[in-house]
């Protein structure tokens, strides 16, 4: 991320000036429409399944959710933060499918919510996990009306979402990075003067 000063969240590898963003084609976007519909009502369960999964292969995501910090893994499974942020997701991803038709609004939606997680100190490398926790989620719901297409528009539906969010959070470092130098350089004027 090139700045010391500001960012809590370690670095990460890829770099967003090398990313060329993937697109659904507009049958993909049709595809993860109307399997939308059948796996919308096991949301909640998809949404806790993703994050009990994602915390049991990589424990260190924990430290985002301060509220779960040192709470045994059966515990967190239960509890109603867990399910909370589970839904939250699966409601942004409500919003996302009904919005592949708007691609810009749907751009700045991802933008801004990239932008959150800078402050919510959850590295980008984990975005993608949840994508591939979802899809294994959704796989025995949808049952004979799985396919590979289908499998491939719901994965390239999570790359979208997390390399636009990897855009927000890259924009919203640069920014903070800024705003801490100028606080800095301001007090090493300041300092000056009173000398
Ligand atoms: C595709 C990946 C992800 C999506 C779509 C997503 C979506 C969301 C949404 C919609 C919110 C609520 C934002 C609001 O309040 O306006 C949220 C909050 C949050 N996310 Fe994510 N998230 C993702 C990945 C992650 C990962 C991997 C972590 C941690 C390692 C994480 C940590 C958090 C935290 C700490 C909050 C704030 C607390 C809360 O709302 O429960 N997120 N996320």
């Amino acid at each position: 991320m090139g700045c010391t000063l500001s960012s809590e969240s370690e670095p990460h590898n890829e770099h967003v000036e090398d990313l060329t963003i993937v697109r659904l084609n507009e049958a993909q976007k049709e595809l993860v429409r109307k399997s939308w519909r059948a796996v919308q009502s096991d949301a909640t369960k998809a949404g806790v399944i993703m994050f009990v999964r994602l915390f049991e292969i990589h424990p260190e995501c924990k430290d985002a959710f301060f509220d779960f910090r040192d709470v045994a893994d059966l515990e967190i499974q239960a509890s109603r933060e867990l399910r909370a942020h589970g839904l939250r997701v699966l409601s942004f991803l409500e919003k996302s499918v009904a919005r592949l038709g708007k691609p810009e609004h749907l751009d700045e939606l991802i933008l801004e919510l990239g932008r959150k997680h800078y402050h919510y100190n959850s590295n980008p490398k984990y975005y993608m996990y949840l994508g591939t926790e979802f899809i294994r989620v959704i796989k025995p719901i949808l049952k004979e009306r799985w396919s590979s297409e289908l499998e491939n528009a719901w994965m390239t539906l999570f790359l979208y979402l997390t390399q636009m969010m990897k855009v927000g959070f890259e924009e919203e470092a640069r920014k903070q990075c800024h705003t801490a130098a100028l606080a800095l350089e301001t007090q090493r004027l300041g300092d000056r003067e009173v000398l």
